[in-house]
């Protein structure tokens, strides 16, 4: 028996909206079409959530499936991290909301991280690092995104790239030598400007003007991203592998951020990790930001495609430009 703590999964969940926005339907919106989506990107539908839906409800009901899956209670999380840049409100934390929603006791510390499309691997790193000091034992760690309510249905660049969705992980303190090994996470403000949503923050605090000018919308340099997303995920992969001594063939499942489908073909060619080890959910989903690493592994997990002691990398990279990296032992 290991006596190191280690941080367990013991639970995943998933929110699976049931609108579905076809490529299709997207070429009766803008100039676009089903083939140049499905070959520049790999998405063929992606999740609308009704409108009477938030985002602290989507990340509620995936929270509820994990707490099933591991036979835990509300009572029973200690710390509730939701990672979102599409929160309920900019105030409170829509972390707040979700431990009020699942009837978690009302002394578990919860609060929200904005690290874009990172901002699940930057939650489990958290996680990670307060289960390993002993000051808690069980976190949940959300990631969740509605991101089709700051998207701009005019722009053909960003419409036709983004779903709604959330997935959520439960932690726990363990020592069997099973769970996280490691995260590394990294930020690269100098590209700040590549993926924003420029107004209703304090620079741009929301006015007529910033509504007028579109600015409450998510605008992205595609191009330069992809190039930035393929060698900082292959290197953030990597040293995952690295640091934790073992090689891309040990690999069982990659629970990668699903963005475009040609980034993680070209991922896998750099770290010679095959694609069929790729959890791909993208077809159906879009991107989902922070909620498409705990989408992934829930799939994964469900489908029967995680064994005991299976080796699960994650990597994830998006606005800040944040992205990062984790190895995780089943
Ligand atoms: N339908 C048809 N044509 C289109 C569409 C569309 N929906 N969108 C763009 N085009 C056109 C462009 O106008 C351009 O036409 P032009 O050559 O006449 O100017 C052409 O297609 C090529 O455009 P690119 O932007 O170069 O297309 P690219 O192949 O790079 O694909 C994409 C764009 C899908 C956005 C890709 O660059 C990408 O996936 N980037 C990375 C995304 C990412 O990783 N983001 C980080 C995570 S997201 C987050 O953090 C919230």
């Amino acid at each position: 028996m290991n006596s190191k703590i280690t941080s367990k999964i013991i639970g995943t969940g998933k929110y699976k909206a049931e609108g579905v926005l076809t490529n299709h339907d997207l070429e009766q919106m803008v100039d676009t079409n089903d083939q140049w989506i499905t070959e520049r990107t790999g998405i063929k539908e992606r999740r609308i959530a009704p409108s009477n839906i938030v985002t602290s409800d989507m990340a509620t009901h995936a929270l509820k499936e994990a707490l099933d899956m591991a036979g835990k209670t509300p009572n029973d999380i200690d710390m509730i991290i939701c990672a979102t840049v599409t929160p309920d409100m900019p105030l409170p934390a829509t972390a707040a909301f979700v431990q009020q929603k699942i009837g978690a006791s009302n002394m578990c510390p919860s609060f929200d991280i904005s690290a874009a499309c990172a901002g699940f691997i930057y939650g489990l790193s958290i996680a990670d690092k307060f289960i390993k000091t002993g000051q808690v034992k069980t976190v949940a760690v959300i990631g969740v995104e509605m991101l089709t309510r700051f998207m701009n249905f005019e722009d053909r660049n960003t419409c036709v790239l983004f779903g709604d969705g959330a997935g959520a992980t439960l932690l726990t303190a363990d020592t069997g030598g099973k769970g996280v090994l490691s995260t590394h996470i990294y930020t690269d403000g100098s590209l700040t400007g590549l993926l924003e949503i420029p107004g209703g923050g304090s620079k741009r605090p929301p006015s007529a003007q910033t509504i007028a000018n579109k600015q409450h919308f998510i605008t992205m340099e595609g191009r330069e991203t992809f190039k930035v997303a393929v060698k900082n995920l292959s290197e953030a992969a990597e040293t995952a592998l690295e640091v934790n001594g073992y090689k891309g063939e040990d690999v069982a499942v990659v629970a990668a951020h699903q963005a475009n489908i040609r980034i993680l073909n070209s991922v896998s060619k750099r770290t010679r990790i095959p694609m069929d080890k790729f959890a791909i959910t993208i077809d159906r989903y879009g991107n989902t930001s922070s909620a498409s690493i705990p989408l992934s592994l829930d799939e994964a997990l469900r489908d029967g495609r995680v064994n005991d002691n299976d080796l699960i990398l994650m990597m994830a990279l998006g606005g800040g430009i944040s992205w990062g990296s984790a190895l995780v032992k089943w």
